[in-house]
C-alpha cells in the first residue's frame, strides 16, 4: 500500500518496542499529456510555452533585466537538467497562485496558462522529476478562479495521495464509542475557530504519543475489567478477552488469536492480517514475559490502538491507474472518508459491508451511501453546521467582550446575550438545511429568523407572572407604585433583532426592510465586532475573501493598526486614516464592502444614525461651579454605502444603497455561488482547490444548479468526484 511513500524520519519509539510510523504523503501533479522523447516534449514547448513566456514574462526575465535571479534565457526546457526542474516547479507554483506576472500585469489567458502548466507536468513526468508543490496554495482563493470554473478549460485532474492525522472531533467520537468512563484525553489540540480545521496532516509528536499510548491503555482497562470470584473470571468484558484471565487455565495460542482478532475488530473494523497475527503473538508472549500475564494483555491489546491506522485516515488509492492515469481509493479508504465527511464516527456496519461487497467501485453505489446517510435522522451529522460555522464565522460572538453600563446607553445593552444569539443563528442554519433548496441564497437573504428560541417561550411566561405579581402589588399599594413601572426581563434579546416582543411562533419575519440573511443577524454582526464598536475591516475582509473570492494581502507587522480615538467621529470617519496611499493598497479590498453594515450598531441592533460625543455641548454641561457634568452625546448621519470592485466578475462591480440590497444582489451571482462552492470544497475534501479540481468544482455546481440549490445535492456531487474518490500516483 505504502508504494509511493516515504516513511518519515522523527517515526516516535513507544515503551515496548513498538514504533509509530508517519506516513508522508508525496505530492506530484500529472496530467493526460504524455511525452515520451526530448523531442515531443519540445515541439509542444515550442507551441505554447515559449509564445507565453515571450509574451508576459520575458521583459522582466532575460536579457538586461534579470527579476528575482530568474533568467528565463538560461532555463533548460529539458528538465532533465540538473537545476531546471526546481526552477520550473517554482515557476508552475507563481504562475498557478497567480503570483506571476506581478499582479499590476495583463493576467495571461486561462487557457494558454492551462496549457503551459499541462506541458510542464507532463514535462516532469517525463524527466521524472519530483513537482513538490510547496505548502500547497496557503490561501485557497490564490488559484485564478477562471482556471477553475472554465468549462472549455478543464486541467487533467492531479490530486495528491495522502494520509492525514484524524481530527480532534473525529477522535473524541472514538472515545465517546471506545472510553465512556473517562479518564481520557484529547491529545490533538484544537485551533482558532476561524480556520478550516480538517486540513494539513499535523505531525505526531512525542507528547501526543504519550497522551495517545495512555488513551490506549485507559481504553483497554475499561475493555479487560474484571475480578476474579471464586476462582472464575466475573466482569463485563467480552468472552474473547475473560478467556484470557481465567486463573484455572493459562491461555492458549488460539485464545490469544481470537483475542487480538477480536481487538482488530473492535478498534480497526478489520480483521488482523496474516502477518499482523504472528507479530501480535509475538508481543503478547513478549509482554507477558516481560511484565506478567495481566500487564502483558493489556499492552498488547492497547497497542493495536496504537497503529498507525487507528490515528490516520489513508486515502492512497489502490489497484492499476486507469486511462486518465488516476487509481480509485480502495473501497475501505473510501468507507472511512464518507464516514468522516459526513460524521465524527468511522464508518457503520453498513457502509462496511458496502464497502466489503463491492458496492464503492462505482459512483452509483457510493452515491446511495452518501443518502443513505444524508437522510437517516438518527445518524448524527455535526460536520455541515460546523462548516457554516467556520464559513460564516458567526459562532466567535461568544468571544466578543461587551461592557455593560447603563449608564451610556449607546455603548450597552443590558442582558445581552452571546450564546442565544448564537443558537438562534445554528438555528437558521438547521432550518434552511432542512429546507434544502437555494441554501445560499436563503443563508443570504432571509428575513425569517429565530429569536431566543430556547428561552422565549419560558421567558415569556416568567414575564407574564411577574407582570401579575407587580399589579396584584400594585393594587395593594398603589402609593408605593405610584413611580414605577414594570421593566420586563429578557427584553434585549428581542431588541437585538428589531422587534417589539418575543415572537409567538418561531422562526419569525424580520422586518425585510432591515434584516437579510446571516450576516444581517445579530450573532454575525457581533463576531464581526469590537468592544464598544463596529469592526468594517473584518466585515469587508470576510466578505472579500468569502463571497468575493478574493486574496487580501495580511497585514504588515510595521503598521500600527490604529484608528484615531475620536468619540465625536463616526467609525466611519476614524477610518480615513487607512486611505492613505500605503494602506490603501490592501484596505480598498476590505473597508467599501463592509461599510454597509454600519446599518447595524454593535450589538446587531438595526440603526438609522450613529451616536457620537457631541464636543461643545459636552464643553457646556458644567455645574454652577464649572465641574464637568460627563458627555453629551448627538445622532450623526448615518452613511451605509458602499462599493463593489476589484472583483474578477465585473458584472459585480458598482455602488451598493443598503445592507440588503447588497445582499440581494450577491445572492444572485453565479460567481458568488462559484466561491461558495471553493469554500465548501475546501471544507468537505480538506485541502485547497488546484487547477486539476476544475472538473470537480465545476460538477459540483452544476449539481448544486440543477437541484434548485440543494446543499445535499452539492454534498454527494462533491463525495463522488474525482477529486474526492482518485489520486494520482507520482
Ligand atoms: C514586471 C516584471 C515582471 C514580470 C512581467 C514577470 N516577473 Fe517574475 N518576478 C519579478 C520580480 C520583481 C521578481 C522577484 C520578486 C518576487 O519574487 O516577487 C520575480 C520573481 C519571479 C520568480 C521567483 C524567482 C526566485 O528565484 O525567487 C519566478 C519563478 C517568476 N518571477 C516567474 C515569472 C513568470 C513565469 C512570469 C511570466 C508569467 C513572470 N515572472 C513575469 C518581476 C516580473
Ligand atoms: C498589506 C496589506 C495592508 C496594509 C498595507 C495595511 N493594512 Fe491594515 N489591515 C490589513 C488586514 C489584512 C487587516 C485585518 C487583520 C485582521 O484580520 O485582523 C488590517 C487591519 C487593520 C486595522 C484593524 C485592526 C484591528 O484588528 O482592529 C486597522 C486599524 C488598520 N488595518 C489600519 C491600517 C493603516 C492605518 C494602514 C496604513 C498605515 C494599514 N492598515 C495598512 C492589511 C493591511
Amino acid at each position: 500500500m505504502a508504494r509511493n511513500f516515504e516513511f518519515c524520519q522523527s517515526n516516535v519509539l513507544l515503551p515496548l518496542g513498538l514504533v509509530l510510523t508517519c506516513l508522508m504523503t508525496g505530492p506530484a501533479p500529472a496530467g493526460d499529456l504524455k511525452f515520451t522523447t526530448t523531442e515531443e516534449s519540445r515541439a509542444e514547448y515550442d507551441r505554447v510555452v515559449k509564445p507565453f513566456l515571450a509574451k508576459h514574462c520575458v521583459g522582466c526575465h532575460s536579457g538586461k533585466k534579470i527579476e528575482g535571479e530568474l533568467d528565463l534565457a538560461a532555463l533548460e526546457p529539458d528538465m532533465k537538467a540538473t537545476t531546471s526542474g526546481a526552477r520550473w516547479a517554482m515557476l508552475v507554483e507563481k504562475l498557478t497562485n497567480g503570483e506571476m506576472p506581478p499582479k499590476d500585469k495583463p493576467r495571461p489567458e486561462a487557457e494558454s496558462l492551462a496549457a503551459v502548466t499541462r506541458w510542464a507536468y507532463a514535462e516532469a513526468k517525463r524527466a521524472n522529476k519530483h513537482f513538490a508543490r510547496r505548502a500547497a496554495y496557503a490561501n485557497g482563493n490564490q488559484v485564478p478562479h477562471e482556471l477553475l470554473f472554465d468549462p472549455k478549460n478543464i486541467p487533467p485532474f492531479d490530486g495528491d495521495a495522502r494520509v492525514r492525522r484524524l481530527s480532534p472531533e473525529i477522535y473524541a467520537g472514538f472515545l465517546k464509542d471506545h472510553a465512556k468512563r473517562g479518564g481520557t484525553n484529547q491529545p490533538f489540540s484544537v485551533d482558532g475557530k476561524t480556520t478550516f480545521k480538517d486540513m494539513g496532516a499535523p505531525k505526531i509528536d512525542e507528547p501526543v504519543t504519550a497522551t495517545l499510548f495512555q488513551n490506549a491503555v485507559v481504553i483497554v482497562e475499561n475493555q479487560t475489567d474484571f475480578k476474579i470470584e471464586e476462582g472464575k473470571v466475573k466482569g463485563n468484558l467480552p468472552r474473547e478477552f475473560s478467556a484470557l484471565f481465567d486463573p484455572k487455565s493459562p491461555p492458549t495460542e488460539a485464545q490469544f488469536e481470537t483475542a487480538i482478532a477480536h481487538q482488530f475488530n473492535t478498534i480497526l473494523k478489520r480483521p488482523p492480517t496474516d502477518s499482523e497475527k504472528q507479530r501480535f503473538l509475538g508481543l503478547m508472549k513478549k509482554n507477558i514475559a516481560d511484565a506478567g500475564p495481566v500487564i502483558g494483555i493489556r499492552y498488547t491489546l492497547a497497542a493495536v490502538l496504537m497503529l498507525p491506522e487507528a490515528v490516520f485516515r489513508s486515502e492512497v488509492g489502490s489497484g492499476q491507474p486507469d486511462e486518465k492515469g488516476r487509481v480509485r481509493l480502495a473501497p475501505r479508504e473510501i468507507a472511512f472518508a464518507l464516514a468522516y465527511a459526513l460524521t465524527d464516527r468511522r464508518p457503520d456496519a453498513e457502509l462496511l459491508t458496502a464497502a466489503a461487497t463491492g458496492k464503492l467501485d462505482n459512483d452509483v453505489g457510493v452515491a446511495d451511501q452518501i443518502r443513505r446517510m444524508l437522510d437517516d435522522p438518527k445518524i448524527e451529522k455535526p460536520r455541515s453546521l460546523r462548516f457554516f460555522r467556520e464559513y460564516f464565522g458567526y459562532d466567535r460572538a461568544t468571544d466578543v467582550f461587551k461592557e455593560d453600563k447603563p449608564s451610556d446607553a449607546a455603548n450597552s445593552h443590558a442582558g445581552h446575550d452571546p450564546r442565544a444569539l448564537v443558537e438562534d443563528t445554528d438555528r437558521l442554519v438547521h432550518f434552511i438545511l432542512d429546507q434544502d433548496r437555494d441554501v445560499l441564497r436563503e443563508l443570504l437573504t432571509t428575513n425569517k429568523s429565530f429569536v431566543a428560541y430556547k428561552s422565549a417561550a419560558e421567558t415569556k411566561k416568567k414575564r407574564a407572572d411577574e407582570l401579575a405579581k407587580f399589579e396584584a402589588e400594585k393594587a395593594k399599594n398603589p402609593e408605593k407604585f405610584k413611580s414605577k413601572t414594570f421593566k420586563p426581563p429578557g427584553r434585549s434579546i428581542y431588541e437585538s433583532y428589531g422587534l417589539a416582543d418575543f415572537p409567538d411562533e418561531q422562526p419569525t419575519e424580520l422586518p425585510a426592510d432591515q434584516r437579510a440573511g446571516i450576516l444581517t443577524q445579530p450573532a454575525w454582526l457581533v463576531a464581526h465586532s469590537t468592544t464598544f464598536d463596529n469592526h468594517v475591516i473584518h466585515r469587508g475582509k470576510w466578505i472579500r475573501e468569502r463571497l468575493l473570492g478574493g486574496v487580501v494581502p495580511d497585514i504588515p507587522i510595521t503598521v500600527d493598526a490604529q484608528l484615531p480615538t475620536a468619540p465625536e467621529q463616526t467609525l466611519r470617519e476614524r477610518m480615513t486614516v487607512t486611505q492613505q496611499e500605503y494602506c490603501w493598497k490592501c484596505h480598498q479590498l476590505m473597508n467599501d464592502v463592509g461599510y454597509p453594515f454600519e446599518q447595524y450598531d454593535h450589538f446587531g441592533r438595526f440603526r438609522t444614525a450613529e451616536t457620537v460625543v457631541d464636543l461643545e455641548a459636552t464643553a457646556k454641561n458644567v455645574d454652577k461651579k464649572g465641574k464637568p457634568l460627563g458627555s453629551v452625546t448627538r445622532d450623526a448621519v448615518l452613511n451605509t454605502t458602499g462599493l463593489i470592485a476589484l472583483v474578477s466578475d465585473k458584472s459585480l462591480h458598482g455602488p451598493i444603497e443598503s445592507p440588503v440590497a447588497y445582499m440581494k444582489k450577491l445572492a444572485a451571482s453565479q460567481y458568488v455561488e462559484q466561491v461558495f462552492i471553493r469554500h465548501a470544497f475546501r471544507y468537505w475534501m480538506g485541502r485547497n482547490e488546484s487547477p486539476g479540481d476544475a472538473a470537480s468544482l465545476q460538477a459540483a455546481h452544476r449539481a448544486y444548479q440543477e437541484s434548485d440549490g440543494s446543499m445535499k445535492a452539492l454534498l454527494t456531487a462533491l463525495l463522488t468526484s474525482e477529486s474526492f474518490l482518485y489520486r494520482v500516483p507520482k
